[in-house]
């Protein structure tokens, strides 16, 4: 009788147990990977709020930075949330997204559902090796083209809607110089090139699109710059590109819309 007692008193608390650690698993798998609960700060509605693509690292986690020092509502985008140390520190709205991924960039339109976005920088991007044509590797040029060019073109697509409830309706894709026609003497860089080169297309006829409703969309090379892609070599820190960045993005007029510029505010050539 004893023995019977406590065996069922004991196979209770170990489904009370495992009942507790599923609980818990559960709840844990809510609040999802997609979105770091832990440094998230409420957007406020008094402040304007960016968005802004592959800030984990480079000029998008400088962008992070310096928008969250002016003050602004950040959310901050990264393909591994929870490996972006540096992003997490900051104490921005940290979500997941890859932008050669439709479901990651539907299942972000979702968790954001109708907040209103100021700025979207499609900032998210992929270097390319410089090959003749016959070396060309053509596996490798898709996928440039698929982060740089059709990314930013679904990202906007899916976050149209909030940029519509926002007040500034600034769309800045971020582009290269080696995207310039114009400026394109002697290089090749087959991928690269074309990828941004179709991603300032987008961003002209997204410009006409857009004009009647008080958008300024445009694309900005931000200069040579000491990130993982510019190498160490370049010219710009991160901050020097940025801070320009920023003070060209807040100074637009609506003329400015469907414009090349560079990180200082001057006008490229296509
Ligand atoms: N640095 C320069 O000198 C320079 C010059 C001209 C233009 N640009 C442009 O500036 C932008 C930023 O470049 P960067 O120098 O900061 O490059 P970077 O240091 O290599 O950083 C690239 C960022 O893009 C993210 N990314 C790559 N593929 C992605 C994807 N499929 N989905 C979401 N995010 C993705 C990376 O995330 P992971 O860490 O997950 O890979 C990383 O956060 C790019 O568009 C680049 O073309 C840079």
């Amino acid at each position: 009788m004893f023995h019977r007692y406590s065996a069922s008193k004991l196979r209770l608390n170990w489904l009370c147990v495992f009942l507790a650690i599923t609980f818990f698993a559960v709840l844990s798998g809510f609040a999802s990977q997609d979105s770091k609960f832990i440094s998230k700060p409420s957007a406020s509605l008094d402040k304007p709020t960016v968005l802004i693509t592959g800030a984990n690292r480079g000029l998008g986690l400088e962008f992070a930075k310096q928008y969250h020092e002016a003050g602004y509502n950040v959310i901050a985008t990264a393909r591994k949330p929870d490996a972006a140390e540096e992003l997490n520190a900051i104490g921005v709205q940290v979500e997941k997204l890859d932008v050669t991924d439709a479901e990651s960039v539907a299942s972000l339109a979702k968790r954001l559902a109708d907040l209103p976005l100021d700025i979207l920088i499609n900032n998210a991007g992929v270097g390319g090796a410089r090959k003749s044509i016959a070396e060309a590797d053509i596996k490798a040029i898709e996928r440039i083209i698929a982060v740089n060019t059709l990314g930013p073109i679904r990202v906007t697509q899916a976050l149209i809607g909030n940029l519509r409830e926002g007040e500034q309706k600034l769309i800045i894709n971020i582009t290269s110089l080696m995207g310039s026609i114009e400026r394109n003497a002697r290089g090749i860089g087959y991928g690269y090139r074309e990828s941004k080169a179709a991603l300032n297309m987008f961003t002209k006829s997204l410009s006409n699109e857009l004009k009647d409703e008080g958008f300024r969309c445009i694309v900005m090379s931000p200069g040579w710059v000491r990130t993982d892609m510019g190498g160490p070599n370049a010219r710009l820190t991160p901050q020097e590109s940025i801070s320009g960045m920023i003070e060209v993005i807040s100074g637009l007029s609506a003329e400015d819309s469907g414009e090349f510029f560079n990180h200082t505010g001057e006008k490229l050539p296509w």
